[in-house]
C-alpha cells in the first residue's frame, strides 16, 4: 500500500510517499480502507521528534482517518462496508489501509462526506472535551478562541454555539484568516494585534467567560486579563512555541481559573469517554446543528506540503490528505 512515512526527524519535508506492506489486523482491531486522513499540529511536532509520543522510526504520519470498514471483529459495533471515522492515536493514519481499536471507530452520519469526516474526531472531540468537561460551558456564555482559523480554532467556532455558547469571539493574525473565522461561525472577529482592547470593547469591559487557547506564548497573560469574573482559561496547546507561566495572584484577584485540557490523556485514562462524546456529537452532526468541516484537501503525493502548511502558519481550517 502507499503511505506517507517519516524515516528521519527533519520536519514536514521529511514526509515521503513509500510502498509498504498493509498492516496486520490485531485482536480487537478494525481494518479500514482509508479514503482520507486528517492533519493536526501534533503531526508537525512528531516529524521533528518534539511531541510527547515518539514512535520508532520509520512511522506512518497522522492520527485520524475516514474510510470504509474492510474487516471487523465479530463482536464489534461496526461491520464490513460501514462508512467510519477512526482514531489511530497517533501515527499509522496516512496510508491506504489502517487498523484502529474498535472502541476508537465510529459510524459516520450519511450527511457527512468521508473527506469532512477525516477532519472531525481529533479536533471536534478535543473542543467538546474542553468546553463541556474542562471549561464547564454554561448556556449563553461568551467563548473566545485563539488561532481561530486553525484546526482547533475552526472546530471551536463550528461547535461552541451548539454546545450552548451565546457568543464566540475569534482571534486571528490576518484579514484572510478573519474571513475563514467568519465563514466558520464566529460571532465577532478581532485581529491578534491589539486583541485585548478590542475584546474589552466588544464585551463592554466585562470580559469573556472562557478562553480556549491552542497558541500560548505572549497571548497568555492577556488571556487571563480578558476573563470575566469566574472565567476559565483553557490551556490547549503552544503553537507559538513558548510555554507561558502565570502569576497566581492574578487568578486570586480576579476569581478566575487556568485549566489544563489534554484530551488524549483523558481518553487513555477514562475508558468509555470517547463513546460518550460521540453519542453527543454524532446526533448534532447528523441533524446539521454542527456543520461538518470543509477541509482543505491535499492528495497523498502532497502529504509533506499538507503537514508543512501547519508548520508555516499558512493552513486555514482543517487540512485533510486524500488517499482514494
Ligand atoms: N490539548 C489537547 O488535547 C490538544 C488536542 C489537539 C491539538 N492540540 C494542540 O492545539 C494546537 C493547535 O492545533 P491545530 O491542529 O489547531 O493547529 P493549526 O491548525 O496549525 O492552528 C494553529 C493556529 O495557531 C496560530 N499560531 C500562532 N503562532 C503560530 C506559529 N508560530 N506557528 C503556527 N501557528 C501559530 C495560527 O493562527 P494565527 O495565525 O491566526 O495566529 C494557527 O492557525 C497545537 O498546539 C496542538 O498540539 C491540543
Amino acid at each position: 500500500m502507499r503511505a506517507a512515512q517519516v524515516s528521519k526527524l527533519e520536519g514536514p519535508e521529511s514526509v515521503e510517499i513509500v510502498d509498504i506492506p498493509e498492516p496486520e489486523a490485531y485482536p480487537g482491531g478494525v481494518v479500514i480502507d482509508v479514503h482520507a486522513a486528517g492533519v493536526a499540529f501534533p503531526d508537525v511536532l512528531m516529524t521533528r521528534g518534539l511531541y510527547q509520543m515518539k514512535p520508532e522510526l520509520p512511522f506512518v504520519v497522522g492520527g485520524e482517518v475516514a474510510g470504509v470498514v474492510r474487516e471487523a471483529p465479530a463482536d464489534a459495533h461496526v461491520k464490513a462496508g460501514d462508512r467510519v471515522v477512526a482514531l489511530t492515536l497517533l501515527g499509522n493514519a496516512m496510508a491506504e489501509v489502517a487498523v484502529a481499536p474498535a472502541q476508537m471507530v465510529f459510524r459516520l452520519p450519511d450527511n457527512v462526506s468521508l473527506e469532512a469526516g477525516a477532519g472531525i474526531l481529533f479536533n471536534d472531540l478535543t473542543v467538546h472535551f474542553c468546553l463541556r468537561n474542562r471549561g464547564r460551558l454554561a448556556e449563553g456564555e461568551t467563548v473566545l478562541v485563539h488561532g481561530a482559523a486553525g484546526g482547533i480554532g475552526t472546530s471551536t467556532l463550528r461547535m461552541a454555539s451548539a454546545l450552548g455558547a451565546g457568543r464566540v469571539i475569534a482571534v486571528v493574525s490576518t484579514e484572510a484568516k478573519a474571513e475563514v473565522a467568519r465563514a466558520n461561525g464566529a460571532t465577532d472577529v478581532v485581529l491578534a494585534d491589539g486583541w485585548l482592547a478590542a475584546v474589552k470593547e466588544l464585551t463592554g469591559g466585562r470580559g469573556v467567560d472562557i478562553v480556549l487557547d491552542p497558541v500560548g506564548g505572549d497571548r497568555f497573560t492577556d488571556s487571563v486579563r480578558s476573563l470575566a469574573s469566574a472565567g476559565r482559561l483553557l490551556v490547549v496547546g503552544f503553537t507559538a512555541g513558548e510555554i507561558p507561566t502565570v502569576k497566581v495572584n492574578r487568578l486570586l484577584l480576579k476569581n478566575v481559573e487556568v485549566i489544563g485540557a489534554a484530551w488524549g490523556e483523558w481518553v487513555m485514562t477514562h475508558p468509555g469517554y470517547l463513546a460518550e462524546q460521540w453519542a453527543e456529537v454524532e446526533p448534532l452532526l447528523a441533524a446539521g446543528k454542527i456543520e461538518p468541516p470543509e477541509p482543505v484537501l491535499y492528495p497523498l503525493e502532497r502529504a509533506a506540503e499538507a503537514v508543512a502548511s501547519l508548520d508555516n502558519r499558512t493552513a486555514t481550517g482543517k487540512v485533510v490528505v486524500t488517499l482514494r
